[in-house]
């Protein structure tokens, strides 16, 4: 397997970092290729990726990737959404699971669901047009793009509790009664078991009620917003990955972003990128090595080996160093 790295700006190049650390205690065969992409190079070259790192890119199998910081020039080009344009991985994952030991923002654990969220159109599709006294971004949704996610969705529900939660803001957005009734008509086809939620109430639901989920299918901006408030259900930012799966392609990253008020401090909680170690490991279809990393990351956290974020005082090198060094134990046993 070729795996491209790329670590990004600010905290991403720290905890890219530990999950390397974590990922060569694995000891597998993977040849990894290092890429500098986003806004440090572009203030250096001018460029945050070129159409050079973007073949390089399609000549890897996969992608292990940091954050980025994104500036407010509107000429700038997202290099992550170029990415996640270029490998067309349509689906982003993102699974939302306590961590033994961890209380979230509202104290409870009893919750285990995955956000399958849209990754290519909706609010992200690119076509804006930007004025000074109106602005216009509009929202694009295909029934192609509904029903592969719908189809991503079902096929993950298979192998969980057989049920998808469709969310959606049709009541106001008429554009998202195609979502709706794509993902219920490819769910009914798949016979998986569907409920739909607004996606305010679902906001909401996902606070009070967050043991009702299982898989939950949403646009791209809605599940952009979700996931990073369900990370809160997990209690930090720092500990949530996500994975970007397309048919060829896929890529992993942090839900995070580059963290510019604690970038350079070494205190970036490093869980996040690592569990995006072990969601790579899932989709090689390696579920011993997944088992071991998600293993080795609740060992850690229960030795108390922990960021400042999080109520410790270990470091980012503390943290992957640990979980690396109870893999590399756990493989001489
Ligand atoms: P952010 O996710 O970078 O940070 C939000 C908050 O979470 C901050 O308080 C930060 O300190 C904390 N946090 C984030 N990661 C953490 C970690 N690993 N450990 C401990 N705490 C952590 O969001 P932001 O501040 O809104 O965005 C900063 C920059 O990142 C922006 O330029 C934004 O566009 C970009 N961004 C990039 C990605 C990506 O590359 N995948 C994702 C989100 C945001
Ligand atoms: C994420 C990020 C990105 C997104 C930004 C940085 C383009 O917030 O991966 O969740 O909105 O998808
Ligand atoms: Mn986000």
């Amino acid at each position: 397997m070729k795996l491209a790295i790329i670590e990004g700006d600010g905290v991403g190049k720290e905890v890219i970092s530990a999950a390397v650390e974590v990922l060569d205690a694995l000891s597998l065969e993977i040849e990894k290729v290092l890429l500098e992409l986003g806004y440090d190079k572009w203030e250096r070259t001018g460029a945050a990726i070129t159409d050079e790192d973007i073949t390089t890119l399609k000549e890897c199998d996969c992608v292990l990737f940091g954050a980025v910081t994104t500036p407010p020039d509107p000429n700038y080009k997202s290099v992550l959404l170029t990415i996640r344009k270029e490998l067309d991985v349509y689906a982003n994952i993102r699974p939302i699971k306590p961590l033994a030991g961890i209380k979230g923002a509202t104290g409870r654990n009893d919750f285990d669901f995955v956000i399958v969220r849209e990754n290519t159109e909706g609010m992200y599709s690119g076509i804006e047009e930007l004025h000074d006294d109106v602005s216009y971004t509009t929202r694009v949704i295909t029934h192609k793009g509904s029903k592969r996610i719908a189809e991503y969705a079902c096929k993950l529900a298979k192998q969980r509790q057989n049920r998808v939660t469709i969310v959606h803001k049709s009541n106001v957005l008429k554009s998202d009664k195609l979502f709706l009734e794509t993902c219920r008509s490819v769910a009914d086809d798949a016979g998986i078991t569907h409920n739909d939620m607004l996606v305010d109430s679902m906001a909401y639901s996902l606070i009070t009620s967050p043991q009702k989920y299982d898989v939950v299918v949403t646009t791209n901006l809605f599940g952009d917003i979700l996931s990073d408030m369900s990370a809160a259900l997990v209690g930090s930012l720092g500990l949530a990955p996500s994975a970007n799966i397309g048919e060829r392609y896929a890529f992993f990253e942090p839900v995070h972003g580059s963290a510019p008020d604690i970038a350079g401090k070494g205190i970036a909680n490093p869980i996040a990128a690592i569990l995006c170690v072990k969601m790579m490991m899932e989709w090689r279809g390696d579920t011993k090595s997944a088992s071991l990393v998600e293993d080795a990351v609740n060992h850690v956290i229960g030795q108390g080996i922990i960021t400042p974020e999080l109520g410790g005082t270990s470091s980012t090198k503390d943290v992957g160093h640990a979980v690396a060094e109870y893999i590399k134990l756990q493989q001489e046993r």
